[in-house]
């Protein structure tokens, strides 16, 4: 029997009071880790942590703005100091412009950059930190479809996921010898703050929107946050030892390379 337990292991993950997140943060509970939650918006993380306490998960909240350098490294080393080791990392920070590329500006961009790659970029550093002289660790970065192709209405973002694959492939690439895993995952379409399927999308109905953006999924229906949790945990296990440096599509075909 194929089994994943991460019983007497610790995962930390960024932006864990998201949409995606919460799939994110209950697959690591059903998997018997202890979750450290952690976000920008502390009282995001008030439904996901009471959710995985019921499960009999060991949960804790951090209040973490993975632009803040100093942040970061404070919470990490506060895990370490506590825990003795961190795991486990899913960097799933992130936000988003929608806006034709001509409307929008640059200072949006540094924005999204600050958060989407270089807030990842300070969290995986702050993690190697301890991951390195462990000699072990996980790392699972949460990229996206438009990592793969460029969006005519998210220009900075597509440009700040690209980022996400090459910074996994050169950071997987850094620490292979060290016995660290580090891969992302690059979810298609999936209801959340970001994408909020009841929200207006120009003249189009909230009906209109959703047959639009189905079609455009060759299984024919969007991904859920369970899903890009189950990748995660999947990424984590010593089922996916020799998989690191990769970007798996988890998007119901839209995407093949
Ligand atoms: N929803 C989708 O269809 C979709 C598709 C592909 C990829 N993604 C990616 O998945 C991840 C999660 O997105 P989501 O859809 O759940 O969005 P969401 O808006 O529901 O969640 C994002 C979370 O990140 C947190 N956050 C934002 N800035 C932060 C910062 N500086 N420091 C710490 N936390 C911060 C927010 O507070 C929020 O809880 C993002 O990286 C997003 O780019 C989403």
């Amino acid at each position: 029997m194929i089994n994943i337990d991460f019983s007497g292991k610790n995962v930390l993950i960024t932006g864990a009071g998201g949409g995606i997140a919460a799939g994110i943060d209950r697959s690591y509970a059903k998997a018997g880790a202890k979750v450290h939650l952690a976000d920008m918006d502390v009282k995001t993380l008030e439904k996901p942590a009471a959710e995985l306490k019921a499960m009999g998960c060991e949960v804790v909240t951090h209040t973490m703005d993975v632009t803040d350098e100093a942040m970061v490294q404070k919470v990490i080393d506060d895990i370490v100091a506590a825990d003795g080791k961190l795991d486990m990392l899913c960097n799933a920070a992130g936000i988003i412009s929608v806006k034709n590329y001509m409307d929008d500006n640059s200072e949006m961009f540094e924005k999204i950059l600050a958060v989407n790659l270089v807030g990842m970029h300070k969290c995986t550093q702050a993690a190697l930190r301890h991951m390195l002289p462990a000699g072990a660790g996980k790392i699972v970065n949460i990229a996206s479809a438009s990592s793969r192709k460029g969006v005519a209405s998210m220009t900075f973002y597509s440009a700040s996921k690209f980022g996400v694959v090459s910074l996994t492939q050169s950071v997987a690439l850094t620490v292979a010898e060290k016995g660290i895993n580090v891969n992302a995952i690059c979810p298609g379409m999936i209801e959340s703050n970001m994408t909020p399927l009841g929200a207006k999308h120009g003249n189009m109905t909230v009906e209109e929107y959703i047959a639009l953006t189905t079609a455009r999924i060759p299984m024919g229906h969007f991904q859920t946050a369970d899903d890009i949790g189950n990748a995660a945990v999947f990424l984590c296990s010593d089922m996916a030892v020799n998989i690191t440096g990769q970007a798996l599509n988890v998007d119901g075909a839209m995407n093949m390379n």
